[in-house]
């Protein structure tokens, strides 16, 4: 059976391997040449652990192939373009999943299935996609759940929902997803699938966003957030997830505002956790200075900040809150802080360092901004210095929390 994955990025790269690796033929799409051209010369165009010596299995086995043009011969279309929210209306904006969906209608044969992998708001397959459907050819939405830095555990682990237009679909499709993960795969119509993958994620920027508020509560009494969320989640029924420096990545942030542009009277809650998930950044600006005061530090020159990408062990940085810390930073001072992240090669902000110790050499207070496995290997280079650990991995002495 021959699948063709449209859209080789975070997402797509990893499934079209697991679909090779399970026997499938897969022809990967991507409308970027750079992607193409890198894949086709067997470089991996992110850093995901695990996921190399199984894409060179998968290419060396001649089961996956790359290329910008979309297959005339497949019998399954993945889609796994981008979904962003538009910054106005907050709703979800289907214009990448629309393009490639036209795109392989051009193409396919009749009787395909074009599974949408992109994580959409309820009703878009029904209301954007399927008016795009000219010939006979199913639907089916099969929302990705896998986190980057385990990507390659969750691909093999994960349950999966798969929504479908009829029960013969879903199972067709189903049967598919079962050959490359042990956990359950189950059938549903595709607006729920929609909406499931949808709310998972809102649920976790709303405790999240709880996590925040707390943190910002206990800061205001003189307490510290993780012994209370610690003492509050030996409760049998509570499970409070950890604060932090602001929320990133192209999921929490992003897709519940799916839910505020669509359903604005009904999304009080969701929409009030949005809005403080992405005043932490500035929070964590605001507790920098005042930290800096009370320890009589003047020169920013001698600030940095550890961290930039959004999550840690990983080299993605998009929507990432070091980013949106600095840009509220600069509104304050002309200065740029000095940055460094182990995992970013290349140079994306001012001030950027490449190698930690010389990092560590040109400032006196580090604000941690992320928990990559290196600083917390490495914490020991922090001792002569005063630290605003945002992500609670620090116990030296100089150490200030959320
Ligand atoms: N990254 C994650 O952690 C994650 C997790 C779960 C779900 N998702 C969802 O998966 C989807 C894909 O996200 P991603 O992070 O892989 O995006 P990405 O930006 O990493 O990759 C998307 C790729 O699609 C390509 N592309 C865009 N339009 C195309 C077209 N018309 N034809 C062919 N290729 C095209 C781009 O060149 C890019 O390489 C999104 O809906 C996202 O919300 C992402």
């Amino acid at each position: 059976m021959k699948i063709n994955v449209v859209g080789l990025g975070y997402i797509g790269l990893p499934t079209a391997v697991a679909f090779a690796n399970a026997g499938f033929e897969v022809a990967g799409t991507d409308c970027s040449e750079a992607v193409v051209k890198s894949l086709s010369s067997r470089r991996l165009t992110f850093e995901e652990r695990g996921l190399s010596p199984l894409f060179l299995k998968a290419v060396k086995s001649g089961r996956l192939t790359f290329s910008q043009t979309y297959s005339d011969d497949a019998e399954i279309y993945v889609i796994s373009v981008p979904t962003p929210y538009d910054g106005f209306s907050k709703k979800v904006d289907p214009s990448y999943v629309i393009s490639a969906v036209k795109s392989v209608v051009e193409v396919c044969r009749e009787g395909s299935v074009i599974v949408i992998e992109s994580t959409v708001s309820p009703g878009t397959t029904e209301g954007s996609i399927k008016p795009l459907i000219t010939k006979k050819v199913s639907l089916a939405h099969a929302p990705e759940r896998i986190i980057p830095g385990n990507m390659i555990y969750e691909l093999r682990h994960n349950s999966r929902i798969i929504g479908a237009e009829d029960e013969a679909t879903g199972e067709r499709i189903a049967e598919i997803y079962r050959k490359t993960t042990d956990g359950e795969v189950v059938v549903t119509d595709i607006k729920s699938a929609e909406m499931a993958k949808v709310a998972e994620n809102t649920f976790r920027a709303v405790n999240i966003a709880f996590a925040n508020e707390l943190a910002k509560i206990c800061n205001h009494d003189g307490l510290s957030v993780y012994e209370i969320i610690r003492l509050c989640n030996m409760h049998p029924r509570v499970n409070i997830l950890s604060p932090g420096p602001g929320v990133g990545g192209h999921c929490i942030p992003v897709d519940p505002w799916f839910l505020v542009g669509d359903y604005p009277e009904l999304t009080k809650v969701i929409g009030n956790s949005l809005y403080v998930n992405a005043s932490m950044p500035d929070y964590v600006l605001k507790r920098a200075g005042e930290i800096m005061e009370e320890k009589g530090v003047t020169d920013y020159k001698r600030v940095g900040i550890y961290g930039l990408t959004y999550k840690e062990n990983v080299d993605d940085f998009r929507e990432s809150p070091t980013l949106q810390f600095l840009k509220a930073q600069r509104e304050h001072l002309a200065e740029p802080l000095k940055v460094y992240d182990p995992y970013v090669t290349e140079d994306i902000v001012e001030n950027q360092y490449h190698d930690l110790d010389e990092f560590l050499a040109d400032v006196d207070f580090v604000i941690i901004m992320v928990k990559h496995d290196e600083i917390k290997e490495k914490m020991s280079k922090l001792a002569d210095k005063i630290v605003f650990d945002t992500q609670n991995i620090c116990n030296l002495p100089n150490v200030y929390k959320l």
